[in-house]
């Protein structure tokens, strides 16, 4: 068995990655019949609660039969931009065509394009910001790479206003639809770089989830640019979460570059890349902004 499926599918049956996200590894690691196999190949070897945890990635194949093709073609689309449009740019464009083939796929990839998923996953991260008391009726949110809008429209009945911003014009106009019935929602188009039209000390949380790896990817220079305005948007005592930072797979550099940019840029590290979640496996970072 290839590697890359062994270690999917041990941390698959140890409980450590969600049957969504073993799901979406297996359809992105190599050809289709050898995926199949080597998951059937793991349940046979596997008892107990290990082997009922790979069943379930078998059930959850078994009833999105377009998963494997799916996860590629949407997968495919950040490897076809050209390099010699601007990283922010290249990322925006990637995320237009990949909004375009499945809204849901393309904010995250784990839901294998279902709409069912997509909401699970969503209610778990906004049971963790209500946990964290980020969810609050006087506050205002800065939702940073909104995507779809899912979580401008889960947030928006129990806050006072939900900003999205992103800058992808496909993504927006999917947003834009979710959004239509909610007063206190606004979606905004960004360049990357700058929250041009966004005022000072306007918010009382920041949210980036699954968008700062696109930061990162297009470069330090945007990373402490997007920081620097996060700064400036936030009020005092103001939080930023961000979930995933990067996607290097590096967790120790990720918590080092995030302590280093908190430092410099007037933050407290809070949390630290913490994984709390059934669904998905993202690293929640808590930043406080400094007065
Ligand atoms: C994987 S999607 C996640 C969307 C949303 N946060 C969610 O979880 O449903 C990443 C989003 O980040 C946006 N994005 C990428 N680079 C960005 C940047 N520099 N500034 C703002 N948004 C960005 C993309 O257009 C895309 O909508």
């Amino acid at each position: 068995m290839p590697e890359d499926l062994a270690a999917t599918l041990a941390g698959c049956a140890g409980g450590a990655i969600p049957a969504g996200i073993a799901l979406m590894r297996l359809c992105l690691a190599g050809d289709e019949d050898t995926a199949r196999a080597a998951l059937a190949q793991a349940i046979a070897a596997s008892e107990g609660p290990a082997r009922e945890r790979l069943r379930r990635v078998e059930r959850l194949w078994r009833t999105t039969p377009e998963a494997f093709t799916l996860v590629k073609r949407v997968a495919r689309t950040s490897e076809e931009e050209p390099a010699e449009t601007d990283d922010v740019a290249r990322w925006a464009k990637a995320f237009d065509t990949a909004a375009a083939i499945s809204p849901e796929a393309s904010v995250a990839l784990y839901s294998l394009g279902r709409p069912d998923l997509l909401a699970a996953a969503t209610d778990e991260v906004v049971g963790a910001l209500r946990a964290l008391g980020l969810v609050r009726p006087e506050g205002h949110v800065l939702d940073i790479g909104c995507g779809i809008g899912r979580f401008v429209a889960a947030l928006a009945p129990h806050v006072a206003q939900v900003t999205g911003l992103d800058v992808s014009p496909r993504m927006l106009a999917e947003a834009r639809r979710r959004a239509a019935r909610l007063g206190n929602a606004r979606l905004v188009q960004g360049n990357g770089r700058d929250f041009a039209g966004l005022a000072a000390a306007a918010f009382d949380l920041a949210l980036a989830v699954d968008s700062f790896p696109y930061v990162v990817a297009a470069g330090p220079d945007v990373v402490a640019a997007n920081m620097r305005e996060i700064k400036r948007v936030l009020r005092p005592g103001g939080r930023l979460v961000i979930l995933n930072y990067s996607y290097r797979g590096d967790q120790a550099a990720d918590r080092a570059e995030l302590a280093d940019l908190a430092g410099r840029l007037g933050f407290r590290l809070l949390r630290a890349g913490e994984r709390r979640f059934r669904h998905w496996d993202g690293a929640l970072f808590d930043l406080e902004r400094l007065p």
